[in-house]
C-alpha cells in the first residue's frame, strides 16, 4: 500500500484501522517476499513486545496464481491469529526477494490429496507427504507446516481448526494463548502433552488467520482423516465447530454438537467416539461458557476409562 503523504499521522491510522476492519489483513508488494529469510530466532519471536513489532520479519504474504480471496473473519470468530496494525505497517519496511508458484486449489488437488493420504503407511510418511504437497495454497503463505505435537500412541486425540501466529512460527500446533488454556484443560481430567495427541485439520496457517475456504478444507481434509486413522486413538475431541463439522460430517452449529457423543468413521470403517466441544479460543473470548467445556472434558474423561 502507498501512503498519501499528504495525511497526517493520526489520518494513516485511521485509514488502517478501516482497511483491517474491513479485512484486508495482508500488505502486498508487486513482488513476494519472503520475509521469513531474516526471521529473528524463534524464541525471541514468540516473546516479542507489540511496540517492537515493527522489527517483526513478516511472512510472504503475496497471493498465489489461482487464490481465491477469502472473506474477512468475523470479530467472534478471531483469536490470537488475528492480525494486527503494526504488522501491516511492518510489511511495508521490509524488502522484497524470491516469488512463489502454487497449484490452483480445484478438485484435482483435492482428488491428488486423497491419493496420496491413503497411500501413507505411517504418520511420519504422512508427514513428509504433507511437506511435499504443494496443492493447497495455504502452504505457500505459511511459514511452518504444522502437523501434530504431543503422544501420537496417546489414546485421545484433538484436532482443532488451523494454527495461528505463535503456532505457525513455533511450527506446533496449540501454543498460543488458545494452547495454554488447552494444557489448562486437559491437565483438569490429569493429561497433557505426553498423553494426548494434538493436530489441526489444517496444517498451515491461513494468511490474517482468514477462515479456511470450503476448498481449502476438502484438500486438507484427507490427511487429517489419515493422520486419525494412523494414530488409532479411543477418543476424538473435535475443538470447535469447523473442526466438527469436517470430522463429523454435520453442518449442525457446535453449540447444538457440542457435549454429545458422535462418531468419526475412518476410511476402512474404524468407528471412534467423538466429542465436539468448544474450541479454547471462544472460550477466551466467552468465559462463562468454560464450563460447558468442563462439562464435554469430563465425559471425555470418562469414557477413556471404559477403554483403560
Ligand atoms: N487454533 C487452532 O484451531 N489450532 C491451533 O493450533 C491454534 C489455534
Amino acid at each position: 500500500m502507498t501512503a498519501d503523504i499528504t495525511h497526517s499521522p493520526a489520518a494513516l491510522r485511521d485509514i488502517l484501522r478501516f482497511l483491517a476492519d474491513a479485512g484486508a489483513d495482508e500488505a502486498l508488494d508487486e513482488v513476494a517476499a519472503d520475509r521469513f529469510a531474516q526471521a529473528a530466532p524463534a524464541a525471541q519471536r514468540r516473546t516479542a513486545a507489540p511496540e517492537r513489532a515493527a522489527e517483526r520479519p513478516m511472512p510472504d504474504r503475496s497471493p498465489p496464481a489461482g487464490r481465491t480471496v477469502a472473506p474477512p473473519v468475523p470479530p467472534e470468530a478471531r483469536d490470537e491469529r488475528s492480525p494486527s496494525l503494526p504488522d501491516m505497517a511492518a510489511a511495508e519496511a521490509l524488502p522484497a526477494a524470491r516469488p512463489q508458484t502454487a497449484a490452483i486449489p480445484d478438485e484435482a488437488q483435492a482428488a491428488r490429496a486423497r491419493e496420496l493420504a491413503r497411500s501413507a503407511a505411517t504418520l511420519e510418511e504422512l508427514r513428509e507427504m504433507l511437506a511435499g504437497f504443494d496443492g493447497c495454497n495455504l502452504k505457500f503463505t505459511a511459514k511452518s507446516l504444522v502437523f501434530a505435537d504431543g503422544n501420537p500412541d496417546a489414546d485421545l486425540m484433538l484436532v482443532g481448526e488451523a494454527p495461528g501466529r505463535d503456532e505457525d512460527i513455533e511450527g506446533l500446533p496449540f501454543v498460543g494463548r488458545s494452547g495454554q488454556l488447552l494444557d489448562r484443560m486437559l491437565a483438569a481430567i490429569g493429561r497433557d502433552r505426553t498423553s494426548a495427541y494434538i493436530a489441526n485439520v489444517i496444517p498451515w496457517r491461513p494468511p490474517g488467520n482468514r477462515t479456511p475456504t470450503p476448498l481449502e478444507t476438502e484438500i486438507c481434509r484427507p490427511f487429517i482423516e489419515r493422520q486419525i486413522e494412523l494414530a488409532r486413538p479411543k477418543v476424538l475431541v473435535c475443538l470447535g465447530g469447523p473442526s466438527a463439522k469436517t470430522l463429523l460430517n454435520t453442518t449442525e452449529g457446535i453449540l447444538r454438537l457440542r457435549g454429545n457423543w458422535r462418531v468419526h468413521v475412518t476410511a476402512s470403517g474404524v468407528a471412534i467416539p467423538a466429542m465436539p466441544t468448544l474450541h479454547p479460543a471462544y472460550l477466551l473470548r466467552n468465559p462463562a461458557h468454560k464450563k460447558l467445556a468442563w462439562r464435554d472434558f469430563l465425559e471425555v474423561k470418562a469414557k477413556l476409562r471404559e477403554f483403560a
